[in-house]
């Protein structure tokens, strides 16, 4: 246990002793006018660009250039196979087995393409579950599904909100809701950390009550790649989606992961939209005209990668992987503990930290209502130098990265925005 302390001495020491540290200096930090660093709160939104990005992204332009067509067989990472240099790392980071896991799209489309497969609602079993808030762009996209298959989102959408008076759902009553309504539940697909509150959701718990009742259950982890520690396969997820500009560093709109449990590696059987990336390696380039799945997440793939992003990603999953989520979220949960105590201090019945207290039930992100004067203090912040963001009504988001952060970014932070909560 730490004892955390508002003393300067406290985050100098701690950022001394923190075995991460090194690693801040690998990435770029946004400055303000007077040339220090800002506080960057803000990689739950966009991650900092790696140094090293730029090299691994010239090195295909440089390939590019030199070879041309032929790069897709001779550059020093030949493009054919290029996401498969993407596939172990991510393997690893959300708990998987490489055939479990591939990286392609974006984000949304993953969603659809996983939906076509394991949304197949019937009359009588035609719900999908999500929570109550969850983001805008699963919203339309689990509505939009519900319609292709002629059902009516009124009825076949159910969002789980938090009882009268609270701000996150508590696990048991999401167990009993499924428990209660399974029967009818096609897929149950929750955030894995909810983008607003910062919730994370007990993923194995809510799987298990899902196949329980013999639901498919899938997770958009667009908040929790790189954010928490993740065992998809040993959960027995179904399927997950994430993106990889947010913890994952990966640049602005980057191509996002899939993950398919190995269940269902070989079931050809699914519905897919099928492309000619996921078709039979062997067979692909012999351009016959049926469809040949690859075994595995591999097998839901439309088009050939887009290099330069999956490049720029590749810098920076190569920092992950040394790195390992778990180191990442020890320092992680001590980051946020402090800013949550530093908060604390503040003791005005104008702020409350909507994300749960308790650390395994969040990541790194807390979401603090800031009831009246929000968006004033928001605009404080930003003046001074300080990147978070504000979202309608009256939260503003911060999120203490443990790549690249610091102790002492917490503390300054903290400093700031009690003073400027203060005189407004
Ligand atoms: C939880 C969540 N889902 C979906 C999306 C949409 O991602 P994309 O634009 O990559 O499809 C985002 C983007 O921020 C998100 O936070």
């Amino acid at each position: 246990m730490i004892t955390y302390s508002t003393e300067k001495s406290f985050v100098l020491q701690m950022d001394a002793k923190d075995p991460l540290a090194q690693y801040r200096d690998q990435f770029h930090i946004p400055k303000q006018t007077n040339g220090e660093d800002c506080i960057y709160f803000c990689g739950n939104s966009l991650g900092l660009a790696p140094k090293t990005a730029k090299a691994y992204v010239e090195q295909e332009l440089e390939d590019w250039a030199e070879l041309g067509v032929e790069g897709h067989f001779q550059a020093r990472h030949p493009w054919k196979p290029y996401h498969e240099f993407l596939t172990e790392q991510s393997a690893r980071l959300v708990g998987a087995k490489p055939v479990e896991v591939v990286v392609m799209n974006t984000l949304t489309v993953n969603l659809h393409l996983m939906m076509v497969s394991f949304y197949r609602p019937t009359p009588t079993k035609h719900k999908i579950v999500i929570e109550a808030n969850a983001f805008p762009s699963d919203q339309y996209a689990m509505q939009s599904q519900i319609k292709y298959h002629d059902f009516d989102p009124g009825t076949s959408l159910v969002e789980l909100s938090p009882r009268q008076g609270e701000t996150t759902l508590r696990t048991q009553d999401i167990e009993s809701f499924i428990e209660k309504e399974g029967d009818s539940i096609a897929l149950i697909m929750l955030g894995g950390v909810n983008y607003y509150t910062g919730q994370a959701f007990e993923m194995e718990r809510i799987t298990k009550a899902g196949h329980a009742k013999n639901c498919i259950v899938g997770f958009d982890l667009a908040h929790a790649a790189g954010n928490l520690v993740l065992n998809l396969h040993d959960w027995h997820v179904d399927f997950a989606v994430w993106c990889s500009y947010k913890y994952l560093n990966g640049s602005p709109g980057c191509v996002a992961g899939c993950f398919v449990h190995e269940s269902h590696a070989n079931n050809f059987d699914l519905p897919r939209f099928a492309g000619w990336w996921g078709q039979n390696k062997e067979t692909r380039f012999q351009m016959a005209p049926d469809f040949d799945a690859i075994p595995g997440a591999e097998g839901w793939q439309l088009s050939n990668p887009p290099i330069l992003p999956m490049a720029a990603l590749r810098a920076s999953m190569d920092i992950f992987d040394e790195v390992g989520m778990q180191r990442l979220r020890a320092k992680s949960e001590q980051l946020t503990c402090y800013l949550e105590f530093l908060l604390d201090q503040i003791q005005s019945a104008d702020i409350n930290i909507l994300t749960p207290r308790d650390t395994s039930q969040r990541g790194c992100q807390l979401s603090i209502r800031v009831k009246q004067k929000g968006k004033s203090l928001y605009e404080k912040l930003k003046q001074h130098g300080v990147f978070c963001d504000w979202r309608q009504p009256d939260v503003i988001r911060v999120a203490p990265v443990p790549l690249y952060n610091t102790f002492e970014d917490v503390y300054n932070f903290g400093q700031i925005f009690s003073e400027e909560f203060q005189q407004l």
